[in-house]
């Protein structure tokens, strides 16, 4: 259980009336004005409506991308707050900027039970300085501050850090508390059996979480770019695959000691380029010398499935190939069903990463057929490197 304080340890009392900022992790895929996933924004709305309902006045913030500094019209939070006005079915009010006397007003004339989107932090760039005087003017216009940005918490700006500290009482949102309560589990007591799959594109981002998911896993799965660093350091020959070199005598150092955790791919897809791969097929351990392995192979995703079954936890992190591609994207469809199927059968599956929920909607795999998908990318790999997260550490404890 987290030892944070959460929105529900506050009496409903303290709400009534009172201006409450909450930073939310917005950040959506936006092409055109449209969203094209909009899971960020729907899991942060048990928080808002919660607010709501105990007659807060809801001041909503969130970055979108990184304009840097910049005030650039793709990036504004507008359509974010048509589609928090579709959901919620009240009428956001979205002034249009972040700080200025109008956004002081409108904060100041909210009635209770109403909501505020302000505009996209970063568009400036103290945000992401985590200016003083800019974390103090968000603070003013709030009394109480409620942190439900789980994805961003591994960033000490001025919304996730800095402003915190003008608050007696700094709250962690639903979000929050749902991603420490499931990935603190995994860190600190997973049931077990506890199976980890690995994939995505390289073993330098996910290093810290990769040791201890090593450490912590009864077995790992490898797929995806990191099992070609992984093949290599075995001297298994892995043709024009994508090798982090300077991972290599860390990978071989992980094999030594976790021989009988890891499992890596026996079979690929290959093809000789992105842009060719006509020339697909399938290939049995080694890759030949001027082909590329963009998938795992049949062979391998029936051995991984076999391990998928039967555990107390299951936890992903990263594709198991080119899955955006048609061609490459066999071996991401067939671990996200098995991940699925291992959730029926009653295992506490986590899926995390931020290609977790295009891969699981590509598989046609139901979020609500995962216990728990992570609305971090970068946020759950430091969480579970075992780092403590900055807009984590300065939540009130209970
Ligand atoms: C994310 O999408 O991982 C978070 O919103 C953080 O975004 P950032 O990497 O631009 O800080």
């Amino acid at each position: 259980m987290s030892t944070k304080l959460s929105i529900t340890d506050l009496p409903d009392s303290e709400y009534k009336g009172k201006r409450v900022f909450v930073r939310v992790d917005f950040n959506v895929p936006i092409k055109d004005g449209n969203i094209s996933e909009d899971y960020r924004i729907r899991q942060a709305i048990p928080t808002i409506d919660y607010l709501i309902e105990k007659g807060a006045k809801v001041i909503v913030a969130s970055h979108l991308g990184r304009p840097k500094g910049r005030n650039i019209p793709g990036f504004s939070l507008k359509p974010v707050a048509e589609r928090l006005n579709e959901i919620l079915d009240i009428e956001v009010n979205f002034p249009g900027e972040v700080f200025s006397d109008k956004v002081r007003n409108a904060a100041n004339n909210l009635n209770e039970g109403e909501v505020m989107l302000l505009e996209n932090l970063r568009f400036h760039k103290e945000e992401t300085d985590n200016d003083e005087e800019f974390a103090e003017n968000l603070a003013s216009l709030a009394d109480i501050y409620v942190n439900d940005a789980f994805g961003t918490c591994h960033r000490a700006h001025a919304s996730t850090y800095g402003m915190a500290k003008y608050f007696d009482k700094r709250l962690a949102g639903f979000v929050i508390s749902k991603e420490l309560e499931f990935l603190g589990a995994l860190l600190q007591n997973p049931d077990r059996p506890y199976l980890v799959i690995v994939g995505g594109a390289k073993i330098k981002d996910k290093i810290n979480a990769l040791k201890n998911l090593l450490e912590t896993a009864d077995k790992v799965l490898i797929g995806g770019c990191v099992a070609y660093t992984f093949l290599a350091a075995k001297g298994v020959k892995v043709g024009k695959s994508l090798v982090e070199k300077e991972m290599i005598p860390w990978a071989k150092e992980a094999l030594k000691n976790y021989s009988d955790k890891i499992e890596l791919p026996i079979d690929h897809v290959v093809a000789d380029s992105v842009e060719n791969s006509r020339v697909m097929m399938v290939v049995d351990r080694e890759i030949p010398e001027d082909l590329m392995g963009f998938d795992i192979g049949p062979k391998t995703v029936s051995n991984f499935n076999s391990h998928i079954k039967g555990n107390g936890t299951v936890f992903w992190n990263g594709p198991m190939g080119l899955f955006e591609m048609n061609d490459f994207s066999n071996g991401t469809s067939s671990i996200a069903r098995s991940v699925a199927l291992a959730t029926w059968r009653g295992a506490t599956t986590v899926v995390g990463g931020g290609d977790s929920t295009s891969a699981l909607r590509r598989a046609e795999v139901l979020i609500s057929e995962i216990k728990h998908v992570s609305t971090g990318g970068g946020a759950s790999l430091e969480f579970l490197g075992g780092d403590e997260l900055p807009g984590i550490s300065v939540l009130s404890d209970k």
